[in-house]
C-alpha cells in the first residue's frame, strides 16, 4: 500500500469512529439528564474530552502507567457520581445505549479493568461517594465504595484505639474494588479477609435499582464478596464489622541477604509461618539489591512482621517457634494499630497518621503483577535458582504472604474466594519499570511471563490457582468486543474460584442474563451451568 493511501485510510477510520461515536454519546448524556433530578443537574458530573479537567480526572486514578500510554483507549465520558442517583442513571443509560460501563473506585486494578476497554465505553467514577460512618458501640461501620483503605483506617482510629479492620497494605485502594476482590492484609491470619467481615451491602443492579443484602438475596451477597463486584452491579457501600485490636501492636522489618544466610531462614519460615500464633503475620519479601561485591547483585529478603500484642510476648513466641529469624527487642516497634497501617504503607515508624488521608496521584511506574499459591515447601536448591532468576531479571520483586490461622478455619465455599486451608503462602510477583515505550512494555511483560513459567514446578497445579485482586489477564481473558467466551471463562474462573465458579455463573445468569456488566475477566453467563 502506498503511504498516501494509508494516511487517507486512517483519516477515514478516524472519521468513521468520530461519526459513529458522537451521536451516541450526545444521546447518552441527554439520557443521563432525563434520568436525573432537575434540581441537581447531572451535567456537573459528566466530563467528556471537551472538559479541561478530563485528563486530570482520568489519570489521577490510573495507578499503573502501563494503562495510560498514547495508545490506551480513552472513555467517551467519565461520570463522577456525587449522588447514588447518578449511579442509577449511568447504569440505565449505558445499558439502553449499548455503551460498555467501566466502574472505578480506587483505580488500582493491575490490568486497568476499571478504566480501559477496547470497545466504546464510559467510566463511572465512584471516588466522590466516600462517606464512612463508624458505629463503635455496635462495632460496625458503613463505608462507601469510593472510600479508600487509608480513609477507613483513619476514621476508625478517630473513634477508637482498640478497633481496626482487616484489609490491604496500600492506602489508596478503593473499598469498591478491593473488598469485592477479597481484600487481605496483615491481620488475615487472625480475622480472615475483608469479605469475611462484611455483613451487608448496597448495590445498583442492572435495572438501576438500589438493593441491600435483604433485597439482593444471599446468592448475590455471597457473589460480590470475592467474586468481583463489577460482574453483578455497582457496589454503593458496605457494612463492615470492626475487629478488636490491642492498644499497642508490634511491627518489625529486618533483612538478610543470601550471603547472610537468607535462604536457610526463608526455608524455615515456610515451615513455621503458616502455623505460628494467629496474632502474628510475617511477610517475606525478596528483592534484588547491590551486593557488597563491586558491580554484583544479590537477593535481599525482608521479613516484615505484625503482631497483635507487645514485643515481649512476640519475642518469647519467636524464641520458641522461629528462633532462626533472630529477631531482637531493638528491631521491634510498639505502635497503635493506626500507626501500624502507616508502617505497612512503607512510611518510617513515627510518621503522622495524617498520611492515611493523602490524595492519590497518577502512578509513576509501569508494572505487571502475577500470583501463585504454594502448598508444599520449596527446597533450598529451588530457592537458590529462584534468586538467580531474580538477579538475572533485576526489575522484579516478590511478596510471600503466609496463610493458616483463621484462613484455614473458614470453608472454601463460604465466599467465592476458594484459597483457604492447605495453602502455605501466597506469592505475589511484581515486575516494575520506569522506561517509557512499547519496547520496554514488551520486554518486561516477557520477563514477567518467563519468570512465572519457571516457577511452575513449585506452586499449585490443576488448576494453577491465582488471586483475583492481583489481576492478571495472562490466566485467561475475554475480548470485550465479543460476547463473553465461556471457554475463556472456565479457564480463568477455575483458577480464581475453583469449585465456586459454578455458583458464580448461576448467580450471574440469574441477575444479569444479558451480560451487561462485563469485562475481560467478568463472570460469564450460561443457561445451564
Ligand atoms: C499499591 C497496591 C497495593 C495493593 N495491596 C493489596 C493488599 O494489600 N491486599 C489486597 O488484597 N490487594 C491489594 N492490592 C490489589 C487491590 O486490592 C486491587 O487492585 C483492587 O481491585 C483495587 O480496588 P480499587 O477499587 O482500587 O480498583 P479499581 O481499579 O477501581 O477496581 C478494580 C475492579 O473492581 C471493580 N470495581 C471497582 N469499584 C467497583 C464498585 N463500586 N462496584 C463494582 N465493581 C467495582 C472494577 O470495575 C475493577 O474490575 C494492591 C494493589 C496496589 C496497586
Ligand atoms: C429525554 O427526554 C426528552 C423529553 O422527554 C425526550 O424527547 C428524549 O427523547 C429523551 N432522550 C433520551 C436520550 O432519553
Ligand atoms: C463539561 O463541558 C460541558 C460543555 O462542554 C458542560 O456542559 C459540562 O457542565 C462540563 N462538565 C463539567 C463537570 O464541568
Ligand atoms: C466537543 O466539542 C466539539 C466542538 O464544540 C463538539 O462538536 C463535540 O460534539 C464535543 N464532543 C463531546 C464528546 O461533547
Ligand atoms: C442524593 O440525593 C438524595 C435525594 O435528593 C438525597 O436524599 C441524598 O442525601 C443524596 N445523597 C448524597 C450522597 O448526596
Ligand atoms: C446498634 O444498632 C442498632 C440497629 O441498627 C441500633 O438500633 C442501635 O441504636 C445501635 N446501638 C448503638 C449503641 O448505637
Ligand atoms: C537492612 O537492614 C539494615 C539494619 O539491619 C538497615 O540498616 C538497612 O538499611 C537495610 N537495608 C535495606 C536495603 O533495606
Ligand atoms: C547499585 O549500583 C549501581 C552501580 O552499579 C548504582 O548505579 C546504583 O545506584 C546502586 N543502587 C543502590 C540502591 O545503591
Ligand atoms: C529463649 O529460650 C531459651 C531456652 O529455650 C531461654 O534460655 C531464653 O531465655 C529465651 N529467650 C527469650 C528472650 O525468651
Ligand atoms: C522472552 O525472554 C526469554 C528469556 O529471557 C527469551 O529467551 C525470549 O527470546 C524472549 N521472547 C521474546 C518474544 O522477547
Ligand atoms: C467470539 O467468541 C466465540 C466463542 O469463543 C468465537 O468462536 C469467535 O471466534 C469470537 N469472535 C471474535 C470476533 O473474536
Amino acid at each position: 500500500m502506498k503511504p498516501s493511501f494509508l494516511i487517507a485510510f486512517s483519516i477515514f477510520l478516524l472519521t468513521v469512529s468520530y461519526v459513529t461515536s458522537q451521536p451516541s454519546i450526545d444521546s447518552f448524556i441527554q439520557c443521563l439528564q432525563n434520568h436525573s433530578d432537575s434540581s441537581k443537574p447531572i451535567s456537573a458530573s459528566v466530563y467528556t474530552i471537551n472538559n479541561s479537567s478530563f485528563s486530570q480526572i482520568l489519570l489521577t486514578r490510573i495507578n499503573n502507567r502501563r494503562h495510560s500510554t498514547p495508545n490506551t483507549p480513552k472513555p467517551l465520558a467519565i461520570i463522577v457520581a456525587t449522588n447514588e442517583s447518578n449511579v442509577q442513571a449511568t447504569v440505565i443509560c449505558a445499558k439502553s445505549h449499548g455503551i460498555q460501563l467501566r466502574i472505578r473506585s480506587g483505580g488500582h486494578d493491575y490490568e486497568g479493568m476499571s478504566y480501559v476497554s477496547d470497545v466504546p465505553f464510559v467510566i463511572l467514577d465512584m471516588f466522590n461517594l466516600n462517606s464512612i460512618n463508624i458505629d463503635v458501640a455496635n462495632e460496625t461501620a458503613w463505608v462507601d465504595a469510593g472510600a479508600t483503605t487509608g480513609q477507613i483506617y483513619y476514621r476508625i482510629a478517630e473513634k477508637s484505639t482498640v478497633h481496626g479492620f482487616p484489609a490491604g497494605a496500600g492506602l489508596n485502594l478503593g473499598a469498591g474494588g478491593h473488598f469485592s476482590g477479597g481484600g487481605y492484609g496483615y491481620m488475615m491470619r487472625k480475622y480472615g479477609l475483608s469479605v469475611d467481615n462484611i455483613i451487608d451491602a448496597r448495590i445498583v443492579d442492572v435495572n438501576g435499582k438500589i438493593l441491600d443484602r435483604k433485597s439482593m438475596g444471599e446468592d448475590v451477597f455471597w457473589a460480590i464478596r470475592g467474586g468481583g463486584g463489577a460482574s453483578f452491579g455497582v457496589i454503593l457501600s458496605w457494612k463492615i464489622n470492626l475487629v478488636k485490636v490491642p492498644e499497642k501492636v508490634t511491627v518489625f522489618r529486618i533483612n538478610k541477604t543470601v550471603e547472610q544466610g537468607a535462604t536457610d531462614v526463608v526455608y524455615q519460615w515456610q515451615l513455621v509461618a503458616p502455623k505460628l500464633h494467629e496474632d502474628l503475620f510475617i511477610r517475606v519479601m525478596p528483592t534484588v539489591q547491590n551486593s557488597t561485591q563491586q558491580g554484583k547483585k544479590t537477593v535481599q529478603v525482608d521479613f516484615i512482621g505484625h503482631f497483635l500484642g507487645l514485643s515481649d510476648r512476640l519475642l518469647s513466641l519467636l524464641n520458641e517457634s522461629f528462633p532462626e529469624l533472630g529477631l531482637q527487642k531493638s528491631d521491634c516497634h510498639e505502635v497503635s494499630w493506626a500507626e501500624s497501617t502507616v508502617f505497612w504503607a512503607d512510611y518510617p515508624v513515627g510518621t503522622s497518621i495524617e498520611v492515611l488521608l493523602n490524595k492519590p496521584t497518577h502512578g509513576s511506574s509501569f508494572y505487571k503483577g502475577k500470583s501463585d499459591y504454594v502448598k508444599e515447601p520449596i527446597s533450598k536448591e529451588a530457592m537458590e535458582s529462584i534468586w538467580d532468576l531474580m538477579i538475572k531479571y533485576e526489575n522484579v520483586w516478590m511478596q510471600w504472604n503466609p496463610y493458616g490461622g483463621r484462613m484455614s478455619e473458614i470453608s472454601s465455599s463460604a465466599t467465592p474466594f476458594p484459597h483457604r486451608d492447605g495453602n502455605l503462602f501466597l506469592i505475589q510477583y511484581f515486575t516494575l519499570w520506569q522506561e517509557e515505550g512499547d519496547m520496554f512494555i514488551n520486554h518486561y511483560m516477557n520477563v514477567s511471563r518467563t519468570w512465572y513459567e519457571a516457577m511452575a514446578p513449585y506452586v499449585s497445579k490443576t488448576p494453577r490457582e491465582a488471586f483475583l485482586n492481583y489481576r492478571d489477564l495472562d490466566i485467561g481473558a475475554n475480548i470485550p468486543s465479543n460476547e463473553t467466551d465461556f471457554t475463556e471463562g472456565i479457564n480463568y474462573g477455575s483458577k480464581l474460584f475453583k469449585d465456586n465458579f459454578k455458583r458464580l455463573v448461576r448467580v450471574k445468569t440469574m441477575v444479569d442474563p444479558e451480560n451487561f456488566f462485563r469485562y475481560e475477566q467478568s463472570i460469564p453467563t450460561h443457561p445451564s451451568y
